[in-house]
C-alpha cells in the first residue's frame, strides 16, 4: 500500500514522518522521500539551489519520480509493503503548477500528462494544511530559503493543494496542520494501519 504525506514548506510533515517510524514500527513500513536519495535527486536539489530554469526544475522533479518508482516504490509494492512517501506526485501538481505559470499554457494538464501512464496512483494522501504565516515562522529565518518558501508561492501552492484534494477525496485526508503535534500523528496512524489492515484482507485469496 502506498501511502503520501504531503503539505507546504513548514507544515510539519517531517516531524510527523518520525513519530510515524516510532508508531507504526510493528508494520515495517518503507520511509521515503522525494526528491529522493538517488544521483537524479541531487540533481533536483542542485536545480532548486540554483534556481533552474522552471521547466528544468520540473523536468528533473519528474525524472526523480521516474527513478524513485523503479529503484524503490515498484519494488517495495510488489512485495505487499507499506511504503509512506513524504511528497510525492501532487507535489509536482501543487508546486510545479505555480512555478510553470507563464512558461506553460496550462501547467496543471502538462504535468498530469507527464506522469500519465507510468506513475502510480497513492492509496492514500495525508495533505496538511496551516495557515501560511505560522508555516513560515516555522521555517524560521533561515539565511537562504529555498525560492518555494515564500509567502504568495506558498499561499498559492497551498490553494492548489487544496484543489487537487477536493477532486480526489477518496484518497486525500485533510489534516489540521495546527493541532497538536501527537493528537495528529496518533490520528494519522491509525488510519493508516486500518487501511493497511484491509489491503492486506483483500490481497488474500
Ligand atoms: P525538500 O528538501 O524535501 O523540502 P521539505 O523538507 O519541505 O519537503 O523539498 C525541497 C522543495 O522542493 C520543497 O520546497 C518542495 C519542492 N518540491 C517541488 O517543488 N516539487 C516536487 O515535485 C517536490 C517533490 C518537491
Amino acid at each position: 500500500m502506498l501511502v503520501t504525506i504531503e503539505g507546504i514548506d513548514g507544515s510539519g510533515k517531517s516531524s510527523l514522518i518520525s513519530s510515524l517510524q516510532t508508531l507504526l514500527c510493528d508494520l515495517s513500513p518503507v520511509f521515503t522521500r522525494e526528491p529522493g536519495s538517488t544521483w537524479v535527486g541531487d540533481q533536483v536539489r542542485r536545480a532548486v539551489a540554483e534556481r533552474a530554469d522552471p521547466v528544468c526544475e520540473a523536468l528533473l522533479f519528474g525524472a526523480d519520480h521516474a527513478a524513485h518508482l523503479s529503484t524503490l516504490v515498484r519494488p517495495a509494492l510488489k512485495h505487499g509493503r507499506l511504503v509512506i512517501s513524504d511528497r510525492y506526485s501532487d507535489s509536482r501538481y501543487a508546486y510545479q503548477q505555480e512555478t510553470l505559470k507563464g512558461y506553460i499554457d496550462d501547467p496543471l494538464a502538462w504535468l498530469q500528462e507527464l506522469h500519465a501512464g507510468w506513475t502510480i496512483r497513492p492509496d492514500l494522501t495525508f495533505l496538511i494544511v496551516l495557515p501560511v504565516d505560522e508555516a513560515l515562522v516555522r521555517i524560521g529565518e533561515k539565511q537562504s530559503r529555498e525560492h518555494f518558501e515564500n509567502h504568495n508561492l506558498l499561499e498559492k501552492v497551498q490553494e492548489h493543494y487544496l484543489t487537487i484534494a477536493e477532486s480526489d477525496p477518496s484518497r486525500f485526508v485533510l489534516i489540521d496542520g495546527m493541532k497538536d503535534q501527537k493528537e495528529i500523528s496518533g490520528f494519522v496512524a491509525g488510519v493508516i494501519r486500518d487501511s493497511f489492515a484491509r489491503s492486506r484482507s483483500h490481497r488474500r485469496p
